[in-house]
Protein backbone atom coordinates (compact mmCIF):
# COMPACT_ATOMS: atom_id res chain seq x y z
CA UNK A 1 0.00 0.00 0.00
CA UNK A 2 1.68 3.49 -0.99
CA UNK A 3 1.67 5.99 1.56
CA UNK A 4 -1.04 8.50 1.82
CA UNK A 5 -1.50 11.62 2.64
CA UNK A 6 -4.94 12.38 4.18
CA UNK A 7 -4.54 15.66 5.49
CA UNK A 8 -5.92 18.95 3.25
CA UNK A 9 -3.30 21.92 2.52
CA UNK A 10 -5.30 24.48 0.85
CA UNK A 11 -5.28 27.64 2.48
CA UNK A 12 -7.55 30.58 1.48
CA UNK A 13 -4.53 32.97 0.30
CA UNK A 14 -3.37 29.87 -2.30
CA UNK A 15 -6.09 30.05 -4.12
CA UNK A 16 -5.61 31.88 -7.29
CA UNK A 17 -8.03 35.03 -8.14
CA UNK A 18 -8.40 33.59 -11.54
CA UNK A 19 -10.97 31.52 -10.13
CA UNK A 20 -13.71 33.92 -8.62
CA UNK A 21 -16.33 32.49 -9.94
CA UNK A 22 -17.19 33.92 -13.00
CA UNK A 23 -17.86 32.14 -16.40
CA UNK A 24 -14.47 31.84 -17.77
CA UNK A 25 -14.97 33.19 -21.42
CA UNK A 26 -13.13 32.80 -24.88
CA UNK A 27 -10.63 34.62 -26.45
CA UNK A 28 -11.67 35.86 -29.81
CA UNK A 29 -9.69 38.36 -32.00
CA UNK A 30 -8.43 39.94 -28.23
CA UNK A 31 -11.85 40.19 -26.95
CA UNK A 32 -13.07 37.71 -23.78
CA UNK A 33 -16.58 36.86 -25.11
CA UNK A 34 -19.31 33.71 -24.35
CA UNK A 35 -19.68 31.25 -26.69
CA UNK A 36 -22.54 31.63 -29.41
CA UNK A 37 -24.38 29.28 -28.33
CA UNK A 38 -24.67 30.52 -24.71
CA UNK A 39 -22.90 27.12 -23.29
CA UNK A 40 -20.75 26.41 -21.13
CA UNK A 41 -18.63 23.02 -19.10
CA UNK A 42 -17.47 22.86 -15.57
CA UNK A 43 -13.79 21.77 -14.98
CA UNK A 44 -13.43 19.94 -11.94
CA UNK A 45 -10.41 19.53 -9.48
CA UNK A 46 -9.58 15.80 -9.85
CA UNK A 47 -8.02 15.81 -6.44
CA UNK A 48 -11.78 16.93 -5.12
CA UNK A 49 -14.48 16.36 -7.14
CA UNK A 50 -15.08 19.93 -6.79
CA UNK A 51 -15.86 22.49 -9.67
CA UNK A 52 -13.50 24.91 -10.30
CA UNK A 53 -15.13 27.07 -12.67
CA UNK A 54 -17.51 27.16 -15.18
CA UNK A 55 -16.01 27.91 -18.89
CA UNK A 56 -17.32 28.92 -22.08
CA UNK A 57 -18.44 25.71 -24.57
CA UNK A 58 -17.12 26.79 -28.04
CA UNK A 59 -18.24 25.03 -31.43
CA UNK A 60 -18.17 25.29 -34.65
CA UNK A 61 -19.30 28.76 -34.71
CA UNK A 62 -17.22 30.04 -32.42
CA UNK A 63 -14.30 28.56 -34.31
CA UNK A 64 -15.55 30.34 -37.49
CA UNK A 65 -15.00 33.65 -35.77
CA UNK A 66 -11.71 32.87 -34.59
CA UNK A 67 -10.65 31.61 -38.09
CA UNK A 68 -11.69 34.62 -39.76
CA UNK A 69 -9.98 36.43 -36.68
CA UNK A 70 -6.85 34.77 -36.97
CA UNK A 71 -6.70 35.11 -40.96
CA UNK A 72 -6.99 38.83 -40.42
CA UNK A 73 -4.24 38.73 -37.92
CA UNK A 74 -2.32 36.60 -40.21
CA UNK A 75 -2.58 38.83 -43.39
CA UNK A 76 -2.54 42.38 -41.26
CA UNK A 77 -0.70 43.62 -38.60
CA UNK A 78 0.97 40.73 -37.41
CA UNK A 79 2.76 40.63 -40.98
CA UNK A 80 4.63 44.00 -39.93
CA UNK A 81 5.91 42.84 -36.61
CA UNK A 82 9.86 41.97 -37.93
CA UNK A 83 11.42 39.43 -36.01
CA UNK A 84 12.84 41.12 -33.33
CA UNK A 85 9.32 42.49 -32.65
CA UNK A 86 7.89 38.98 -32.37
CA UNK A 87 11.35 38.14 -30.10
CA UNK A 88 10.26 40.74 -28.03
CA UNK A 89 6.61 40.18 -27.71
CA UNK A 90 7.87 36.70 -26.43
CA UNK A 91 10.45 37.79 -23.51
CA UNK A 92 7.69 39.97 -22.63
CA UNK A 93 5.20 37.14 -22.18
CA UNK A 94 8.19 34.83 -20.52
CA UNK A 95 8.91 37.70 -18.23
CA UNK A 96 5.16 37.57 -17.45
CA UNK A 97 4.59 34.15 -17.42
CA UNK A 98 7.72 34.21 -14.72
CA UNK A 99 5.99 36.65 -12.55
CA UNK A 100 3.10 34.72 -12.39
CA UNK A 101 4.38 31.44 -12.51
CA UNK A 102 2.84 30.48 -8.95
CA UNK A 103 -0.27 31.62 -9.69
CA UNK A 104 0.28 29.17 -12.92
CA UNK A 105 1.25 26.18 -10.74
CA UNK A 106 -1.67 26.01 -8.78
CA UNK A 107 -4.04 26.61 -10.87
CA UNK A 108 -2.32 23.52 -13.51
CA UNK A 109 -2.67 21.81 -9.81
CA UNK A 110 -6.13 22.57 -8.87
CA UNK A 111 -7.47 22.25 -12.45
CA UNK A 112 -5.52 18.71 -13.97
CA UNK A 113 -4.06 17.25 -10.56
CA UNK A 114 -0.45 17.24 -11.10
CA UNK A 115 1.40 17.55 -7.67
CA UNK A 116 2.12 21.20 -6.92
CA UNK A 117 5.98 19.61 -6.47
CA UNK A 118 6.35 18.86 -9.89
CA UNK A 119 4.09 21.74 -11.76
CA UNK A 120 6.40 24.04 -9.70
CA UNK A 121 9.62 21.66 -10.50
CA UNK A 122 8.78 22.82 -14.18
CA UNK A 123 9.99 26.57 -13.90
CA UNK A 124 13.14 26.24 -15.59
CA UNK A 125 11.69 24.41 -18.47
CA UNK A 126 8.58 26.29 -19.11
CA UNK A 127 10.77 29.62 -18.94
CA UNK A 128 13.21 28.30 -20.86
CA UNK A 129 11.17 26.94 -23.99
CA UNK A 130 9.87 31.38 -24.15
CA UNK A 131 13.00 32.54 -24.60
CA UNK A 132 14.59 29.73 -26.45
CA UNK A 133 11.51 30.13 -28.85
CA UNK A 134 12.78 33.92 -28.66
CA UNK A 135 15.55 33.43 -29.47
CA UNK A 136 14.81 31.70 -32.50
CA UNK A 137 12.85 34.38 -33.85
CA UNK A 138 15.84 36.05 -34.73
CA UNK A 139 17.18 32.99 -36.62
CA UNK A 140 15.05 31.69 -39.01
CA UNK A 141 16.35 32.42 -42.33
CA UNK A 142 16.61 30.33 -46.02
CA UNK A 143 19.93 29.22 -47.75
CA UNK A 144 21.83 30.03 -50.79
CA UNK A 145 21.80 26.73 -52.78
CA UNK A 146 24.54 25.66 -55.40
CA UNK A 147 22.44 24.79 -58.32
CA UNK A 148 24.01 23.35 -61.16
CA UNK A 149 24.52 25.82 -63.42
CA UNK A 150 25.67 28.81 -60.87
CA UNK A 151 26.85 30.97 -63.97
CA UNK A 152 22.81 31.17 -65.16
CA UNK A 153 21.11 31.01 -61.99
CA UNK A 154 20.74 32.23 -58.45
CA UNK A 155 18.87 30.06 -56.30
CA UNK A 156 17.85 30.47 -52.45
CA UNK A 157 15.15 29.70 -50.31
CA UNK A 158 12.91 31.65 -48.05
CA UNK A 159 11.05 30.44 -45.04
CA UNK A 160 7.77 31.89 -44.90
CA UNK A 161 5.35 31.41 -41.62
CA UNK A 162 2.36 28.57 -42.74
CA UNK A 163 -0.31 30.72 -41.54
CA UNK A 164 -3.81 29.82 -39.34
CA UNK A 165 -2.76 27.08 -37.39
CA UNK A 166 -5.14 25.35 -35.10
CA UNK A 167 -3.52 23.54 -31.80
CA UNK A 168 -5.28 21.24 -29.67
CA UNK A 169 -3.78 19.73 -27.12
CA UNK A 170 -4.65 16.85 -24.00
CA UNK A 171 -5.32 17.51 -20.30
CA UNK A 172 -1.65 16.51 -18.95
CA UNK A 173 0.28 19.35 -18.87
CA UNK A 174 -1.87 22.34 -19.76
CA UNK A 175 0.91 25.06 -19.02
CA UNK A 176 3.68 23.15 -20.80
CA UNK A 177 1.43 22.28 -23.76
CA UNK A 178 0.06 25.79 -24.51
CA UNK A 179 3.40 26.99 -24.33
CA UNK A 180 4.63 24.33 -26.46
CA UNK A 181 1.99 25.97 -29.85
CA UNK A 182 1.89 29.48 -28.87
CA UNK A 183 6.04 29.53 -28.81
CA UNK A 184 6.72 28.57 -32.30
CA UNK A 185 3.32 30.28 -33.79
CA UNK A 186 4.71 33.38 -32.56
CA UNK A 187 8.30 32.95 -33.01
CA UNK A 188 7.09 31.97 -36.75
CA UNK A 189 5.03 34.93 -37.23
CA UNK A 190 2.00 32.36 -37.51
CA UNK A 191 -1.43 33.00 -36.18
CA UNK A 192 -3.07 30.39 -34.03
CA UNK A 193 -6.33 29.30 -32.36
CA UNK A 194 -5.77 27.06 -29.53
CA UNK A 195 -8.01 24.53 -28.11
CA UNK A 196 -7.51 23.47 -24.66
CA UNK A 197 -8.56 19.98 -23.19
CA UNK A 198 -12.16 20.53 -21.95
CA UNK A 199 -10.55 18.75 -18.86
CA UNK A 200 -8.07 21.54 -18.03
CA UNK A 201 -8.68 24.94 -19.84
CA UNK A 202 -8.07 27.01 -16.90
CA UNK A 203 -4.30 27.30 -17.52
CA UNK A 204 -4.27 28.56 -20.85
CA UNK A 205 -7.45 31.04 -21.05
CA UNK A 206 -5.50 32.59 -17.66
CA UNK A 207 -2.17 32.38 -20.35
CA UNK A 208 -4.69 34.24 -22.51
CA UNK A 209 -4.98 37.40 -20.55
CA UNK A 210 -0.80 37.66 -20.22
CA UNK A 211 -0.68 37.26 -24.21
CA UNK A 212 -2.64 40.67 -24.32
CA UNK A 213 -0.76 41.80 -21.40
CA UNK A 214 2.46 40.90 -23.71
CA UNK A 215 1.38 42.96 -26.42
CA UNK A 216 0.20 40.06 -29.09
CA UNK A 217 -2.11 41.54 -31.35
CA UNK A 218 -5.62 40.79 -31.41
CA UNK A 219 -6.57 37.80 -33.56
CA UNK A 220 -3.10 36.59 -33.07
CA UNK A 221 -3.83 33.73 -30.41
CA UNK A 222 -7.08 33.00 -30.24
CA UNK A 223 -8.27 30.11 -27.38
CA UNK A 224 -11.47 28.54 -27.40
CA UNK A 225 -12.31 25.77 -25.27
CA UNK A 226 -14.92 22.98 -25.94
CA UNK A 227 -15.20 19.16 -25.96
CA UNK A 228 -12.85 17.73 -29.27
CA UNK A 229 -16.43 16.21 -31.00
CA UNK A 230 -17.23 19.59 -31.88
CA UNK A 231 -14.94 22.36 -30.91
CA UNK A 232 -11.67 20.43 -31.81
CA UNK A 233 -13.13 18.67 -34.99
CA UNK A 234 -14.04 22.14 -36.57
CA UNK A 235 -10.51 23.26 -36.20
CA UNK A 236 -9.48 19.89 -37.78
CA UNK A 237 -11.75 20.39 -41.14
CA UNK A 238 -11.96 24.09 -41.39
CA UNK A 239 -10.91 24.83 -44.34
CA UNK A 240 -9.40 28.22 -43.69
CA UNK A 241 -7.03 26.92 -41.33
CA UNK A 242 -3.28 26.16 -42.68
CA UNK A 243 -1.80 23.20 -40.09
CA UNK A 244 -3.04 21.56 -38.01
CA UNK A 245 -0.70 21.16 -34.64
CA UNK A 246 -2.16 17.93 -31.85
CA UNK A 247 -1.05 16.23 -29.26
CA UNK A 248 -3.38 13.67 -28.04
CA UNK A 249 -4.28 10.01 -28.29
CA UNK A 250 -3.65 8.18 -31.85
CA UNK A 251 -7.63 7.23 -32.29
CA UNK A 252 -7.98 11.00 -32.50
CA UNK A 253 -5.04 11.67 -34.42
CA UNK A 254 -6.58 9.80 -36.86
CA UNK A 255 -9.98 11.06 -37.27
CA UNK A 256 -7.97 14.72 -37.45
CA UNK A 257 -5.86 13.12 -40.75
CA UNK A 258 -9.29 12.40 -42.03
CA UNK A 259 -10.51 15.67 -41.19
CA UNK A 260 -8.11 17.64 -42.54
CA UNK A 261 -8.09 15.97 -46.09
CA UNK A 262 -10.51 18.62 -47.38
CA UNK A 263 -7.91 21.55 -48.04
CA UNK A 264 -4.98 19.22 -47.36
CA UNK A 265 -3.75 21.52 -44.20
CA UNK A 266 -0.20 20.31 -43.16
CA UNK A 267 -0.82 17.81 -40.18
CA UNK A 268 1.66 17.28 -37.20
CA UNK A 269 0.68 14.90 -34.37
CA UNK A 270 2.21 14.17 -30.87
CA UNK A 271 0.40 11.01 -29.56
CA UNK A 272 0.87 8.63 -27.29
CA UNK A 273 2.84 5.27 -26.62
CA UNK A 274 3.73 2.05 -25.04
CA UNK A 275 7.49 3.09 -24.82
CA UNK A 276 9.99 0.42 -23.27
CA UNK A 277 12.60 0.74 -20.85
CA UNK A 278 14.97 -1.60 -20.58
CA UNK A 279 17.20 -2.17 -17.67
CA UNK A 280 20.54 -4.70 -18.04
CA UNK A 281 22.14 -6.72 -15.23
CA UNK A 282 24.65 -3.99 -15.40
CA UNK A 283 23.49 -0.75 -14.21
CA UNK A 284 23.71 1.14 -11.93
CA UNK A 285 20.64 -0.34 -9.51
CA UNK A 286 20.77 3.03 -7.35
CA UNK A 287 20.06 5.14 -10.54
CA UNK A 288 17.93 2.49 -12.45
CA UNK A 289 14.96 1.67 -9.67
CA UNK A 290 13.91 5.34 -9.15
CA UNK A 291 14.73 6.09 -12.69
CA UNK A 292 12.57 3.00 -13.98
CA UNK A 293 9.99 3.83 -11.10
CA UNK A 294 9.50 7.54 -12.14
CA UNK A 295 9.82 6.61 -15.90
CA UNK A 296 5.87 5.86 -15.50
CA UNK A 297 4.86 6.90 -12.00
CA UNK A 298 5.58 10.84 -12.70
CA UNK A 299 2.60 12.99 -13.46
CA UNK A 300 0.71 9.41 -12.68
CA UNK A 301 1.61 7.82 -15.96
CA UNK A 302 -0.25 10.53 -17.53
CA UNK A 303 2.70 11.04 -20.17
CA UNK A 304 2.72 10.21 -23.28
CA UNK A 305 6.51 9.12 -22.94
CA UNK A 306 6.27 6.91 -20.09
CA UNK A 307 8.50 3.81 -19.74
CA UNK A 308 5.54 1.60 -19.26
CA UNK A 309 6.93 -1.97 -20.43
CA UNK A 310 9.85 -2.63 -18.29
CA UNK A 311 12.17 -4.57 -19.45
CA UNK A 312 14.39 -6.49 -17.20
CA UNK A 313 17.54 -8.64 -17.62
CA UNK A 314 15.88 -11.90 -16.60
CA UNK A 315 18.87 -12.64 -13.81
CA UNK A 316 18.24 -9.40 -12.05
CA UNK A 317 14.25 -9.56 -13.05
CA UNK A 318 13.10 -10.23 -9.10
CA UNK A 319 15.37 -8.46 -7.56
CA UNK A 320 14.60 -5.70 -9.52
CA UNK A 321 11.04 -5.75 -9.60
CA UNK A 322 11.10 -6.27 -5.96
CA UNK A 323 13.25 -3.07 -5.60
CA UNK A 324 10.92 -0.57 -7.84
CA UNK A 325 7.93 -1.79 -6.02
CA UNK A 326 9.87 -0.91 -2.24
CA UNK A 327 10.22 2.51 -4.24
CA UNK A 328 6.89 2.71 -5.42
CA UNK A 329 5.28 2.20 -1.70
CA UNK A 330 7.11 5.22 -0.57
CA UNK A 331 5.31 7.78 -2.86
CA UNK A 332 3.06 9.53 -1.16
CA UNK A 333 -0.04 9.74 -3.00
CA UNK A 334 -2.81 12.62 -1.95
CA UNK A 335 -4.03 16.09 -2.95
CA UNK A 336 -2.36 17.48 -5.51
CA UNK A 337 -1.56 20.60 -4.11
CA UNK A 338 -0.05 19.22 -0.75
CA UNK A 339 3.76 20.06 -1.42
CA UNK A 340 4.29 16.51 0.06
CA UNK A 341 2.41 14.50 -2.40
CA UNK A 342 3.91 12.46 -5.22
CA UNK A 343 1.19 10.78 -6.85
CA UNK A 344 -1.89 13.25 -8.03
CA UNK A 345 -5.18 11.87 -8.66
CA UNK A 346 -6.14 10.84 -12.54
CA UNK A 347 -7.14 13.62 -14.56
CA UNK A 348 -10.66 13.07 -15.85
CA UNK A 349 -13.37 10.22 -14.27
CA UNK A 350 -13.16 8.64 -17.58
CA UNK A 351 -9.62 8.31 -17.27
CA UNK A 352 -9.68 6.70 -13.56
CA UNK A 353 -12.09 4.01 -15.19
CA UNK A 354 -10.13 3.74 -17.86
CA UNK A 355 -7.00 2.66 -15.78
CA UNK A 356 -8.94 0.71 -12.87
CA UNK A 357 -10.17 -0.75 -16.00
CA UNK A 358 -7.02 -2.13 -16.99
CA UNK A 359 -6.21 -3.23 -13.50
CA UNK A 360 -8.65 -5.71 -13.66
CA UNK A 361 -7.79 -6.60 -17.34
CA UNK A 362 -4.20 -7.39 -16.15
CA UNK A 363 -5.07 -9.97 -13.39
CA UNK A 364 -7.49 -11.55 -15.60
CA UNK A 365 -4.72 -11.87 -18.09
CA UNK A 366 -2.69 -13.70 -15.98
CA UNK A 367 -0.09 -10.28 -14.40
CA UNK A 368 0.62 -10.88 -10.63
CA UNK A 369 0.37 -7.01 -9.38
CA UNK A 370 3.67 -6.69 -7.30
CA UNK A 371 2.37 -3.70 -5.39
CA UNK A 372 -0.97 -1.34 -6.26
CA UNK A 373 -4.11 -2.59 -8.35
CA UNK A 374 -6.34 -1.19 -6.76
CA UNK A 375 -8.13 2.03 -6.55
CA UNK A 376 -7.88 4.29 -3.58
CA UNK A 377 -10.60 4.99 -1.52
CA UNK A 378 -9.37 6.53 1.93
CA UNK A 379 -10.59 9.05 3.42
CA UNK A 380 -10.19 12.03 1.78
CA UNK A 381 -8.44 9.88 -1.45
CA UNK A 382 -12.69 8.89 -1.62
CA UNK A 383 -13.48 11.91 -3.65
CA UNK A 384 -10.73 12.36 -5.91
CA UNK A 385 -9.46 9.62 -9.03
CA UNK A 386 -6.88 7.90 -7.38
CA UNK A 387 -4.94 4.91 -8.33
CA UNK A 388 -1.58 4.10 -6.49
CA UNK A 389 1.75 3.35 -8.42
CA UNK A 390 0.94 -0.38 -9.97
CA UNK A 391 3.56 -2.99 -10.74
CA UNK A 392 2.35 -6.16 -12.58
CA UNK A 393 4.97 -8.86 -12.82
CA UNK A 394 4.77 -11.79 -15.15
CA UNK A 395 3.26 -9.99 -17.71
CA UNK A 396 3.51 -11.76 -21.57
CA UNK A 397 4.35 -9.38 -24.54
CA UNK A 398 1.03 -9.72 -25.91
CA UNK A 399 -1.26 -9.16 -23.58
CA UNK A 400 -3.38 -6.02 -23.47
CA UNK A 401 -1.76 -4.66 -20.76
CA UNK A 402 1.85 -4.41 -22.66
CA UNK A 403 0.42 -3.46 -25.83
CA UNK A 404 -2.50 -0.49 -24.94
CA UNK A 405 -1.53 2.71 -23.55
CA UNK A 406 -3.12 2.59 -19.70
CA UNK A 407 -1.95 6.50 -19.16
CA UNK A 408 -1.71 5.37 -15.56
CA UNK A 409 0.59 4.65 -13.11
CA UNK A 410 1.01 1.10 -13.79
CA UNK A 411 4.18 -0.84 -15.14
CA UNK A 412 4.30 -4.35 -16.98
CA UNK A 413 7.74 -5.84 -16.04
CA UNK A 414 9.10 -8.50 -18.55
CA UNK A 415 11.76 -10.21 -18.24
CA UNK A 416 14.45 -10.81 -21.23
CA UNK A 417 17.78 -12.76 -21.65
CA UNK A 418 20.06 -11.25 -24.63
CA UNK A 419 20.11 -7.66 -26.41
CA UNK A 420 18.78 -9.20 -29.58
CA UNK A 421 16.04 -10.02 -28.37
CA UNK A 422 15.06 -7.56 -25.81
CA UNK A 423 15.39 -5.02 -29.04
CA UNK A 424 13.00 -6.97 -31.56
CA UNK A 425 10.45 -7.36 -28.36
CA UNK A 426 11.28 -3.27 -27.61
CA UNK A 427 9.88 -2.72 -31.18
CA UNK A 428 6.86 -5.26 -31.20
CA UNK A 429 4.28 -2.31 -30.54
CA UNK A 430 2.71 0.04 -32.83
CA UNK A 431 4.10 2.79 -31.21
CA UNK A 432 7.68 4.38 -31.08
CA UNK A 433 7.52 7.42 -28.86
CA UNK A 434 10.18 7.06 -25.99
CA UNK A 435 12.56 4.49 -24.94
CA UNK A 436 15.51 3.66 -22.26
CA UNK A 437 18.73 1.99 -21.71
CA UNK A 438 19.67 1.37 -18.34
CA UNK A 439 23.75 0.03 -18.64
CA UNK A 440 27.35 1.24 -17.79
CA UNK A 441 28.21 -0.85 -21.10
CA UNK A 442 28.09 1.89 -23.85
CA UNK A 443 28.50 -0.43 -26.56
CA UNK A 444 25.61 -1.94 -25.15
CA UNK A 445 23.82 1.29 -25.08
CA UNK A 446 24.75 2.50 -28.46
CA UNK A 447 23.83 -0.49 -30.25
CA UNK A 448 20.27 -0.12 -28.76
CA UNK A 449 20.01 2.99 -29.25
CA UNK A 450 20.05 2.67 -33.09
CA UNK A 451 18.23 -0.16 -32.60
CA UNK A 452 15.42 0.93 -31.13
CA UNK A 453 12.72 2.55 -33.32
CA UNK A 454 11.72 5.03 -31.50
CA UNK A 455 11.91 9.50 -31.97
CA UNK A 456 13.38 9.43 -28.18
CA UNK A 457 16.17 6.95 -26.55
CA UNK A 458 17.29 7.93 -22.55
CA UNK A 459 20.66 6.15 -22.23
CA UNK A 460 20.46 6.00 -17.94
CA UNK A 461 17.75 8.57 -17.48
CA UNK A 462 14.45 9.33 -18.60
CA UNK A 463 12.29 11.78 -20.36
CA UNK A 464 14.85 14.33 -20.53
CA UNK A 465 13.56 17.19 -21.75
CA UNK A 466 14.65 20.93 -23.89
CA UNK A 467 13.49 23.03 -25.87
CA UNK A 468 16.82 22.59 -28.34
CA UNK A 469 16.29 18.90 -28.53
CA UNK A 470 13.24 17.58 -30.99
CA UNK A 471 10.83 15.23 -29.31
CA UNK A 472 8.24 13.03 -31.51
CA UNK A 473 7.43 10.17 -32.41
CA UNK A 474 8.00 7.10 -35.19
CA UNK A 475 5.22 4.67 -36.32
CA UNK A 476 1.88 5.49 -34.44
CA UNK A 477 3.39 7.93 -32.24
CA UNK A 478 2.74 10.68 -34.72
CA UNK A 479 5.12 12.76 -36.97
CA UNK A 480 6.24 16.05 -36.75
CA UNK A 481 8.63 16.82 -34.09
CA UNK A 482 8.19 19.37 -31.13
CA UNK A 483 11.00 21.45 -29.68
CA UNK A 484 13.74 22.56 -31.58
CA UNK A 485 14.34 23.70 -35.15
CA UNK A 486 12.62 20.98 -36.61
CA UNK A 487 9.92 21.75 -35.10
CA UNK A 488 9.83 25.41 -36.35
CA UNK A 489 10.19 24.68 -39.63
CA UNK A 490 6.50 22.57 -39.11
CA UNK A 491 5.40 26.11 -38.90
CA UNK A 492 6.99 27.05 -41.94
CA UNK A 493 6.96 26.98 -45.59
CA UNK A 494 10.16 27.14 -47.93
CA UNK A 495 9.82 29.14 -50.80
CA UNK A 496 12.37 28.78 -53.81
CA UNK A 497 13.48 31.74 -55.76
CA UNK A 498 15.10 31.32 -59.10
CA UNK A 499 16.87 34.67 -61.06
CA UNK A 500 18.96 34.28 -64.15
CA UNK A 501 21.81 35.57 -64.20
CA UNK A 502 23.15 34.65 -67.68
P1 LIG B 1 -8.05 12.79 -26.88
O1 LIG B 1 -7.08 12.53 -27.96
O2 LIG B 1 -9.49 12.49 -27.15
O3 LIG B 1 -7.96 14.33 -26.43
C1 LIG B 1 -6.89 15.21 -26.70
C2 LIG B 1 -7.44 16.51 -27.29
O4 LIG B 1 -8.08 16.24 -28.53
C3 LIG B 1 -8.49 17.20 -26.42
O5 LIG B 1 -8.33 18.60 -26.50
C4 LIG B 1 -9.78 16.78 -27.07
O6 LIG B 1 -10.84 17.67 -26.84
C5 LIG B 1 -9.39 16.78 -28.54
N1 LIG B 1 -10.25 15.96 -29.39
C6 LIG B 1 -10.96 14.86 -29.05
N2 LIG B 1 -11.63 14.39 -30.12
C7 LIG B 1 -11.35 15.21 -31.16
C8 LIG B 1 -11.74 15.24 -32.53
N3 LIG B 1 -12.58 14.35 -33.04
N4 LIG B 1 -11.23 16.22 -33.32
C9 LIG B 1 -10.38 17.13 -32.82
N5 LIG B 1 -9.98 17.15 -31.53
C10 LIG B 1 -10.47 16.21 -30.71
O7 LIG B 1 -7.59 12.02 -25.61
P2 LIG B 1 -8.47 11.71 -24.30
O8 LIG B 1 -9.82 11.16 -24.66
O9 LIG B 1 -8.45 12.92 -23.47
O10 LIG B 1 -7.60 10.56 -23.64
C11 LIG B 1 -7.73 9.21 -24.09
C12 LIG B 1 -6.38 8.51 -24.13
O11 LIG B 1 -5.54 9.16 -25.08
C13 LIG B 1 -5.58 8.56 -22.84
O12 LIG B 1 -5.97 7.57 -21.98
C14 LIG B 1 -4.19 8.36 -23.37
O13 LIG B 1 -3.97 7.00 -23.61
C15 LIG B 1 -4.20 9.09 -24.69
N6 LIG B 1 -3.66 10.47 -24.57
C16 LIG B 1 -2.37 10.74 -24.94
C17 LIG B 1 -1.86 11.99 -24.77
C18 LIG B 1 -0.47 12.33 -25.14
O14 LIG B 1 0.14 13.19 -24.51
N7 LIG B 1 0.08 11.77 -26.18
C19 LIG B 1 -2.63 13.06 -24.17
C20 LIG B 1 -3.99 12.72 -23.88
C21 LIG B 1 -4.45 11.47 -24.08
MG1 LIG C 1 -11.57 12.55 -25.34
Amino acid sequence: MATVVTHTPMQAGLRPAFLDGQVKRMLINGQWVAAASGKTFDSINPSTGETLAAVAEGDAEDINCAVAAARRAFEGPWSTFKPYDRQQVLLKLADLVEQHFDEFCTLDTMDMGAPISRTTGGKRRVLGMLRYYASMAVQLHGETIENSLPGEYVSYTLKEPVGVVGAIIPWNGPLSATVWKVGPALATGCTLVLKPAEEAPLTPLRFGELLLEAGVPEGVVNIVPGYGETAGAARAAHPDVDKVAFTGSHLTGQLIIRASAGNLKRVSLELGGKSPDVVFADADLAAAVPGAAMAVFSNSGQICSAGTRLFVERRIYDEFIGQVSEFAQTLQVGNSLDPNTQIGPLVPQQQLERVTGYLSLGKQEGARPVVGGERLTEGALASGYFVPPTVFADVQDNMRIAQEEIFGPVIAAIPFTDIEEVARRANATPFGLGSGVWTRDVSKAHRLARAIRAGSVWINCYQAMDPAVPFGGYKMSGYGRESGIQQLDEYLNVKAVWIRTA
